[in-house]
């Protein structure tokens, strides 16, 4: 397998490619079929102040297409992750980006301020889909001046290179990227799932509301990393419906310099590490001697 090692804001991870927040557990439920070292990076589940006990079930529902769920935030709270599960991380050499999420402003700020460097930290990823409760139950990430506003709060407390993980659910994501951009986010994560419903026809109604993903949403989220690639001079992490290497090429082309698999691994809990060797290989078989041979040239043509 060839090369395919990337750096990032000074760091060198083995690959380019990590699992999406929230769809790998706490890592170690993976370790019976292969190893979190196995990753570019691990990004932690989204983590918060307070501990969360997510919502009730069914928290997830079945499309031709992709999935939708609401598993409603449950995580351990920021201060047991560190010490309950970073050291697992460390142990297997395995950096890590960590997503957080608030309900409020001080909630955000409270959370990045307590994640202090480490060696082990390549980033923090703020999960910016979250209710305002102060706006009203209005996503941080929905407007540009909401997102300049706490990507610039969040920045002013944080010495860790910070991406800010965009919302498809708005009007011009081009312009969410610029106001985070303008706001000091180091990097963009592109995107989250999109607000969609489940039908059940035999019980006649609505089992679930909540975030679509998986392959139905992998086209949005290519054109959101191309134009937001074209628009912004920051690092995307691109991330929506990737199943196999190829899907993860295209994403690669149209601009992103890294990618996350999240449905994927509920399909096959192998997809990951397939994916990682898919891409070596297609690198291999191309005559490309780095990730960065391939990295936007859909601009170029
Ligand atoms: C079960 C589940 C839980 C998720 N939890 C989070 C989360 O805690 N924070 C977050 O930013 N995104 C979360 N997401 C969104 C994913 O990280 C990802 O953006 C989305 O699923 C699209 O990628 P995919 O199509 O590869 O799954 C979750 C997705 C799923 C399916």
């Amino acid at each position: 397998m060839g090369n395919i090692s990337i750096k990032l804001f000074g760091k060198n991870l083995r690959n380019p490619v990590f699992n999406a927040s929230g769809t790998l557990g706490y890592g170690i439920e993976i370790e019976p079929l292969w190893g979190v070292e196995t990753l570019g990076a691990y990004v932690t589940k989204g983590l918060s102040i307070k501990p969360h006990h997510g919502n009730p079930t069914p928290r997830v529902w079945e499309e031709r297409h992709g999935m939708i769920n609401s598993i409603g935030l449950q995580n351990v709270g920021v201060d047991r992750f560190f010490d309950a599960y970073f050291p697992f991380f460390k142990r297997k050499k395995t950096p890590i980006i960590v997503n957080f999420f608030g309900f409020t402003e001080d909630e955000y700020i409270a959370c990045a301020e307590k994640i202090k460097p480490d060696r082990f930290i390549v980033a923090l990823e703020m999960n910016l889909s979250c209710p305002n409760i102060k706006a009203g139950g209005i996503s941080f990430g929905k407007e540009p001046d909401m997102v300049f506003d706490i990507v610039k709060k969040v920045k002013a407390v944080t010495e860790i290179p910070l991406f800010a993980k965009l919302t498809p659910e708005v009007k011009n994501i081009v312009d969410i990227a610029r106001a985070a951009c303008e706001a000091g986010a180091d990097g963009l994560t592109l995107i989250n799932t999109m607000p969609a419903a489940g039908f059940d026809v035999k019980k006649k109604n609505i089992p679930l509301k909540g975030g679509l993903s998986g392959p139905v949403l992998k086209p949005i989220a290519l054109r959101a990393v191309h134009e937001c690639s074209k628009a912004v001079p920051v690092p995307i992490i691109g991330v929506g419906g990737i199943m196999d290497a190829m899907d993860a090429i295209s994403f690669f082309m149209a601009g992103a310099r890294a990618i996350q698999i999240g449905t994927a691994t509920f399909v096959d809990p192998y997809a990951i590490p397939k994916i990682i060797k898919g891409v070596a290989d297609y690198l291999d078989a191309n005559g490309h001697k780095k990730i960065d041979d391939i990295a936007g040239i859909a601009n170029n043509v």
